[in-house]
């Protein structure tokens, strides 16, 4: 028998690749998502891809704050344990719109934790970020660095995490792992599923590919005068594939029955290495052969200099380690990008 996954926010850039690895795991895999940041076509093409695996996807639209639906979810299925993506992640925004991002992010959990609760499934992968160590004082990041948050998104990330670690504390039979992601980028070697955000991309590589395409007409590059050896921030790039497989090693674990009781544990999932703006520019334009214009600007508020994880906890305890390296986050970002250049519904986008 396969064990049954539900993976909330399932549609979107993370949850849409683990969805995939998880069917071609074996896993059965039923996803909730309100499409709020996402399209149901990545499901489609995640259905195609997992072929004969493709019949154990199923697919809830609500939203996870609808407490009755979920109800009706969970008394309908036997879910072994969850992944929990679903969740704003836009910091600008999250400052411009606080109480949006508290109800959403927050109030999910809440509403997840106390179903869960409620129908004996006690097994919770839950996505934080490497935005909860804030601007890291040493690098890398181990898991016992100082965590705070610097803005509203990063304090539902923050208050996410303790509300897990509170559930455990007063009910020892949860198992629950606080993955806290680098930066997550590139996309499935296929092409097929990738990073689609609406509006004006936050992120770096996602706008790097729209100058690429020719939606945007340079990259603004945020602060040139850090301490760094070309100037730029430095961040821990992770491909999503890699990203993807992090989950599977965590439902591993907590579904080892050599494990008595994992509690509630926290985990890195970075590469360890650090890598530039410039650098992760020049290893686009390698891959894509497309010229990326520059305009260099004053740095970001609210940017880090420098963040990379330490991954000696994941590889020890989790068996895992990333396995690719820019090049090859690059390829498969501009792979994703030439074939999808207005992501998955051309007609919606909002150039
Ligand atoms: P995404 O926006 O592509 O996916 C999130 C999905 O959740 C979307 O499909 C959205 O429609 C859905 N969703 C949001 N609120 C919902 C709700 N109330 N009910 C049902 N569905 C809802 O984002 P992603 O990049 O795939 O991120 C997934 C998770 O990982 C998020 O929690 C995010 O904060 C976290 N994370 C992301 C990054 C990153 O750089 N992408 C880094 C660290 C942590
Ligand atoms: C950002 C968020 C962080 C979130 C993470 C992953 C902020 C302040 N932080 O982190 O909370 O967890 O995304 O979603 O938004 N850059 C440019 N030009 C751009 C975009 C980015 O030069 O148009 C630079 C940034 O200054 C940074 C690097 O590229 O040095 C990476 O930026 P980004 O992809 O936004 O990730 P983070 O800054 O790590």
């Amino acid at each position: 028998m396969s064990l049954s996954i539900l993976v909330t926010g399932g549609a979107g850039y993370i949850g849409s690749h683990t969805a995939l690895q998880l069917l071609l795991g074996g896993y059965k895999v039923v996803v909730v998502d309100n499409l709020d940041n996402s399209s149901q076509i990545s499901l489609e093409r995640v259905a195609q891809l997992a072929q004969d695996h493709g019949p154990n996807l199923s697919f809830h639209k609500f939203d996870l704050r609808d407490k009755p639906a979920l109800e009706e979810l969970f008394a309908s299925e036997k879910f072994d344990a969850v992944i929990h993506f679903a969740g704003l992640k836009a910091v600008g925004e999250s400052v411009q719109k606080p109480v949006i991002y508290y109800d959403n992010n927050l109030i999910g959990t809440i509403v997840l934790l106390d179903v869960m609760a409620s129908h004996g499934c006690k097994k919770l992968v839950f996505s934080s970020s490497a935005t909860v160590y804030g601007w890291p004082k040493v690098v890398p990041c181990t898991e016992e660095s100082p965590i705070c948050a610097m803005n509203p998104y990063g304090r539902t990330k923050l208050f996410g995490e303790e509300m897990c670690r509170d559930v455990y504390k007063s009910d020892s039979t949860w198992k629950i792992i606080l993955l806290r992601y680098f930066n997550p980028v590139g996309a499935h070697p296929s092409g097929a599923i990738g990073d689609d955000p609406r509006g004006i991309p936050n992120n770096l590589m996602p706008f790097v590919q729209q100058v690429a395409v020719g939606r945007r007409p340079a990259l603004t590059v945020y602060g040139t005068d850090y301490g760094t050896k070309d100037g730029t921030g430095i961040r821990d790039y992770i491909h999503v594939v890699d990203l993807a497989d992090g989950h599977i090693a965590a439902l591993n674990k907590l579904s080892d029955p050599s494990v008595v009781c994992t509690g509630c544990e926290v985990y890195n999932l970075g590469t360890g290495k650090g890598t530039s703006v410039l650098e992760m520019v020049t290893a686009f334009e390698k891959a894509s052969g497309k010229k990326i214009p520059l305009v260099m600007a004053g740095r970001r508020p609210g940017d880090a200099e420098v963040v990379y994880a330490s991954t000696e906890k994941a590889e020890q305890e989790l068996n895992w380690k990333a396995k690719y390296g820019i090049d090859e986050m690059c390829r498969d970002q501009w792979n994703w990008a030439n074939n999808n250049p207005y992501g998955y519904e051309p007609c919606a986008s909002t150039d």
